[in-house]
C-alpha cells in the first residue's frame, strides 16, 4: 500500500494553504473525509461495519453481502476465518469505492442489556482483540484500512453522548479489561485508524483526551495511524486538536472556520494542524492502492462471500441445549413432520440494527429453504406464525393503498406555509407511506415553514379494529374519510434518536374498517418550527398500519399444529428493532407473548426445537425446561437461515466449548457456579472430547528475553462424529493471591485459544502459547505499571491443570 516518495500525498503538505490542511481534518458528508481539489488530494470514503459494507449516504439502501453480527464473530472462536472475513470485508468496500471500513467494534460486554453488545465480540479483552486484530489483518490485506472503534468504555448506549466512566472504574479496570481488548488488538494488527468513543472517561469526552489519545495510544502503545471523532462526537474547537484528535467526523462544526479562528487567534498553533494533516495524508498514502476510479457503487452476489457469511454463520451458532438428543433432526429418507412456528421463520432475521445493520442482498428464509426441501412432501411441513415479534407498527404496505392514478402508494404533496395560492410546492406519488429528510430537504421547501401532506385509499383485507399509527416529527392531524382519528404535537428529538429510535415519536389509535372497503386516509404534519444547530434538522411523516389480531387464536393454532407434527422448531427472541445503536434494552427479558407462544407450542409437541436470534442474552428460564434443545442463532447474515437448518439436520455440527469460568465482569466474577446457566465459552456438539497429557513450559527459545508459556495437550475426539473444538488456555494466579493480604486476582483469564476439527476416534496434539509477561501480569494501581509476581502459578485447559513458577518479581511501565 506504500507510495513511493516522489509521489507521496505526505509531500504535498507544505504546499496547502492553512484553510485546506483544516479543511482535510474533518468531513463533507456522512461517509466522506474532505480532500483538497487544487492539488489532486482525493476524498476518503468510510464505510460501516464489518457485518456488510454499508453504501454511502445515511439512509442508502444499496443491497450489500451481509454477514452475520460481531457477537457470532466471537462465538466462532476462530482467527483463521476472521482473517479471510476481512479480505472478503476489503473486497467489498471496493465495490463500494470505500478506502475504510469502520470497525471492529471491540467495545466490551458489561452490561447484558447494552444496546451494542450483538455489534461487538465478547465480555473477554483477550478473544475480542484477538479477533478484531484478525479482521484489521484480512482487511489490510485487501488493501484497504479499517478503523476499530469506539475508543474506550463505549459499553452501552443511553446517554452515550455525555455519559463519564470514572465512578468504579479504577486504573487497574481500565488497564486489565477494557484498555486491554486495544492492547491485544493492537499486539496483534496495526489498525490504520482507531473512532474515539462519545462518552467521557475521568471527567474528559474521548474525543478531546490528551491521556488516551496522546499518551496511551501514540507514545505507550506506539500506534501510528489516525484518530477520527465518532459521529457528531467533537464538542469544541480546540481540545480536540491538541489532544490529537485527526479527524471530526462527518461535518465541520468545530473545525472548518472556526478551527481557523482559533489558529488565527493563537489558541492552536500551525504545527498542531500540521501534524494533524500530515496523518490524513499519511492515510490517503497508506489507502491510494483502493483509491476509487470513480465509477458507481455496486453490489455483487458471489459464492465465495455467500460460503463465508454461511462458514461463519455455522461456526458461531451455539447449541445451549440439546436433551436426549434431540438434535439433529434425521431428515434423510422419509422426512419427519415439521412445524415451525414464529413471524421469524418466515420473516427471517439478518442484523441488528443501527449502523451496523445493512440490506441484505437476498432475504431467504427458514421457511422458504424448507419448502424447496418438503417439494416431495409438503404436506410435511406446517407454517404457523404465532405471536408478534416486532417493537413498532410496520408502515402500512403498499398493496393495501391506492394513490390518485390508480397505482398502488400513496400522494405526497409538501406546502410552503407563506403561499397564500394553497396549491402544493411540489407533488410526488410515491409507493411508501412515508417522507424521510435529514438535513437535506426537497429544492425550494421552506424548513422552518412548511407542512406536507400523505394522502391515499387504504383497502383493508380483513375487518376488525386495525391499528393505525403515526410517526411524524412535526404536529400533525390524521383523518379517516374526512374525520380526525388522531392528532399529536411535535415532538422533541435528537436527531441521534430520530435516526435511531424512532418509536420514540410513534403515535397509536385503533379505527373499525371493513375487508374490501376503501377508506380515503390523509396525514398532515406540519414541518420543523425551528432547525437543530449543530446537526442536521430531521423532518419525516410515516404512516403504520396493522391489521387487527387475537393473540390467543394466533397460539391456539400454533399449538394446534404442533400436535400434529413430529417436531416443532420454534424461531424467537429479538430482531434489529429491539437490539440496536443509541438506546439500551430495559431489560434481558424474552417478551411475554413469545413466552406464552412457546410453551403452548412445547406442551402440545412432541418434541420442540428453540432457535432464538439476539445479540444480548434473553432470560429463557420460564421455557428452558419445555424444550428439547435450543440453538443460539444470533442475528446471522444472509446465509444464517440456511446455516442454522444445516446445523438442525445435523449437516454441520456447531462447536464445542467445555470449559469457562466466572470473572468480577462477566466470567471472572466470584459468583456460584450454579447460579450461571451456559457460562462464557459453553456450547454443545455432536460429540466428545477428552483431553490428556497436558505439560506447561516456559521457553526462551527467541533468546530476547520474552518467556513464552507454551502448553501443550492431546485432545481426542471420543464420539461417532467429527467435530470442532475450540481449545482455550486459563491462567490461574500464584497461590499466594488468595491470601488477603495480596492482591485480588480472577480465578482463571484466558490468556490464548485454538480452533482443532478432529474426525471420529481421532486424537491429535496441540500446542498453545503465549508471552508469559502478557499472561502473568496485572496493572498495579500504585506504581502505575505491570507488575508479575512471583509464584507457583497454574494452566487451565479442557478441565486439566498443570503448575509453573515465575521464580522472580518484576514490573514493567509497557506491556
Ligand atoms: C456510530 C459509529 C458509526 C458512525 C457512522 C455512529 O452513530 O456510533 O459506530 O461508525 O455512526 O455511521
Amino acid at each position: 500500500m506504500a507510495a513511493t516518495e516522489s509521489t507521496s500525498y505526505v509531500d504535498k503538505l507544505a504546499q496547502l494553504t492553512l484553510e485546506e490542511k483544516i479543511a482535510l481534518l474533518s468531513g463533507c458528508d456522512f461517509s466522506t473525509a474532505n480532500g483538497v481539489e487544487r492539488l489532486g488530494i482525493p476524498k476518503v470514503r468510510v464505510s460501516d461495519s464489518i457485518c456488510g459494507i454499508r453504501p454511502s449516504g445515511i439512509s442508502g439502501d444499496m443491497t450489500t453481502a451481509c454477514f452475520p453480527n460481531t457477537v457470532c464473530y466471537g462465538a466462532t472462536w476462530d482467527a483463521e476465518l476472521m482473517g479471510r472475513l476481512g479480505e472478503q470485508l476489503a473486497h467489498q468496500a471496493r465495490l463500494k469505492n470505500s478506502q475504510v471500513v469502520l470497525g471492529p467494534t471491540i467495545n466490551m460486554h458489561r452490561d447484558p442489556r447494552a444496546g451494542r453488545n450483538f455489534e461487538c465480540f465478547s465480555e473477554d479483552p483477550l478473544l475480542s482483540g484477538q479477533l478484531a486484530g484478525a479482521i484489521v489483518n484480512g482487511v489490510r490485506r485487501g488493501g484497504v484500512a479499517s478503523c476499530p472503534k469506539h475508543f474506550v468504555c463505549n459499553d452501552a448506549e443511553t446517554l452515550r453522548h455525555f455519559y463519564d466512566v470514572n465512578e468504579g472504574v479504577d486504573s487497574r479496570t481500565l488497564r486489565e479489561i477494557y484498555l486491554a481488548a486495544w492492547q491485544h488488538l493492537l499486539r496483534t494488527s496495526e489498525p490504520d485508524g482507531i473512532m474515539m468513543a462519545y462518552n467521557k472517561v475521568d471527567g474528559k469526552y474521548c474525543s478531546a483526551h490528551d491521556d488516551l489519545i496522546s499518551r496511551i495510544l501514540r507514545r505507550e502503545w506506539g500506534f501510528r495511524g489516525i484518530t477520527m471523532s465518532d459521529w457528531f462526537g467533537t464538542k469544541d474547537v480546540v481540545g480536540p486538536v491538541k489532544a490529537g484528535l485527526d479527524l471530526e467526523m462527518p461535518f465541520p462544526v468545530f473545525r472548518g472556520k472556526r478551527l481557523v479562528t482559533a489558529v488565527e487567534a493563537g489558541e492552536v498553533t500551525k504545527g498542531e494542524i500540521d501534524a494533524l494533516a500530515r496523518r490524513m495524508l499519511e492515510l490517503r498514502d497508506r489507502t491510494r492502492e483502493c483509491q476509487s476510479s470513480g465509477g458507481p457503487e455496486r453490489s455483487e452476489i458471489s459464492d465465495e462471500a455467500n460460503q463465508l457469511a454461511r462458514d461463519i454463520a455455522a461456526g458461531g451458532m451455539v447449541l445451549l441445549k440439546n436433551d436426549n438428543c434431540a438434535l439433529p433432526l434425521n431428515v434423510a429418507g422419509v422426512k419427519p413432520k415439521i412445524v415451525l412456528v414464529g413471524e421469524f421463520a418466515k420473516d427471517a432475521v439478518f442484523t441488528g440494527g443501527g449502523s451496523a445493520s445493512c440490506t441484505p442482498q437476498y432475504k431467504r428464509s427458514p421457511l422458504d429453504i424448507l419448502q424447496e426441501e418438503y417439494r416431495d412432501q409438503p404436506d410435511a411441513l406446517r407454517y404457523a406464525s404465532g405471536v408478534r415479534t416486532r417493537r413498532y407498527i410496520p408502515e402500512a404496505p403498499t398493496h393495501l393503498l391506492q394513490a390518485r392514478n390508480g397505482q398502488p402508494g400513496v400522494d405526497i404533496a409538501f406546502y410552503n406555509n407563506d403561499d397564500s395560492s394553497g396549491k402544493p410546492h411540489l407533488e410526488e406519488h410515491q409507493e411508501r407511506p412515508s417522507v424521510w429528510m435529514l438535513g437535506e430537504f426537497k429544492p425550494g421547501l421552506k424548513v422552518p415553514g412548511s407542512r406536507v401532506q400523505i394522502s391515499t385509499r387504504l383497502t383493508p383485507d380483513t375487518t376488525g379494529e386495525h391499528t393505525m399509527a403515526v410517526r411524524c416529527t412535526g404536529s400533525f392531524s390524521l383523518t379517516v374519510d374526512e374525520e380526525e382519528v388522531l392528532s399529536g404535537p411535535e415532538v422533541e428529538i435528537s436527531t441521534e434518536q430520530f435516526i435511531f429510535n424512532h418509536i420514540l415519536l410513534e403515535r397509536l389509535t385503533t379505527v373499525s374498517m371493513t375487508a374490501g372497503q376503501s377508506y380515503k386516509v390523509v396525514l398532515t404534519m406540519q414541518g420543523p418550527s425551528k432547525l437543530v444547530a449543530g446537526e442536521p434538522t430531521p423532518y419525516a411523516a410515516c404512516l403504520g398500519f396493522e391489521r387487527a389480531y387475537s393473540e390467543d387464536a394466533a397460539i391456539e393454532e400454533a399449538a394446534a399444529l404442533a400436535r400434529d407434527g413430529d417436531v416443532s422448531v420454534v424461531y424467537a427472541g429479538r430482531n434489529e428493532q429491539y437490539e440496536s445503536e443509541g438506546f439500551d434494552l430495559p431489560d434481558i427479558r424474552m417478551p411475554e407473548n413469545q413466552t406464552r407462544l412457546i410453551r403452548a407450542v412445547a406442551a402440545a409437541s412432541a418434541k420442540t426445537i428453540l432457535v432464538l436470534h439476539c445479540g444480548n442474552p434473553i432470560n429463557v428460564g420460564a421455557v428452558v425446561d419445555e424444550v428439547d434443545a435450543i440453538l443460539l442463532a444470533h442475528f446471522p447474515g444472509q446465509e444464517g437461515a440456511r446455516a442454522a437448518l444445516d446445523i438442525l439436520t445435523g449437516k454441520t455440527s456447531p462447536m464445542t466449548i467445555e470449559y469457562a469460568e466466572g470473572i468480577k465482569m462477566g466470567y471472572r466474577a466470584p459468583v456460584e457456579p450454579q447460579r450461571i446457566r451456559w457460562p462464557f465459552g459453553h456450547g454443545l456438539s455432536y460429540t466428545s472430547f477428552q483431553y490428556t497429557d497436558l505439560q506447561v513450559v516456559k521457553d526462551d527459545g527467541s533468546g530476547a528475553g520474552s518467556l513464552r508459556l507454551k502448553c501443550s495437550i492431546r485432545i481426542q475426539n471420543t464420539g461417532m462424529r467429527a467435530g470442532m473444538e475450540v481449545v482455550q488456555m486459563y491462567v490461574t494466579p500464584p497461590e499466594s493471591s488468595s491470601n488477603n493480604n495480596c492482591v485480588w486476582r480472577p480465578e482463571r483469564e484466558l490468556k490464548a485459544f485454538t480452533k482443532v476439527t478432529l474426525g471420529a476416534g481421532e486424537s491429535r496434539s496441540v500446542e498453545i502459547e503465549a508471552d508469559m509477561k502478557v499472561a502473568c501480569s496485572y496493572w498495579e494501581e500504585e506504581t502505575t505499571s505491570w507488575r508479575l509476581q512471583a509464584g507457583t502459578y497454574g494452566v487451565l485447559v479442557g478441565g486439566l491443570t498443570a503448575k509453573f513458577e515465575v521464580e522472580k518479581g518484576c514490573s514493567w511501565n509497557h506491556l
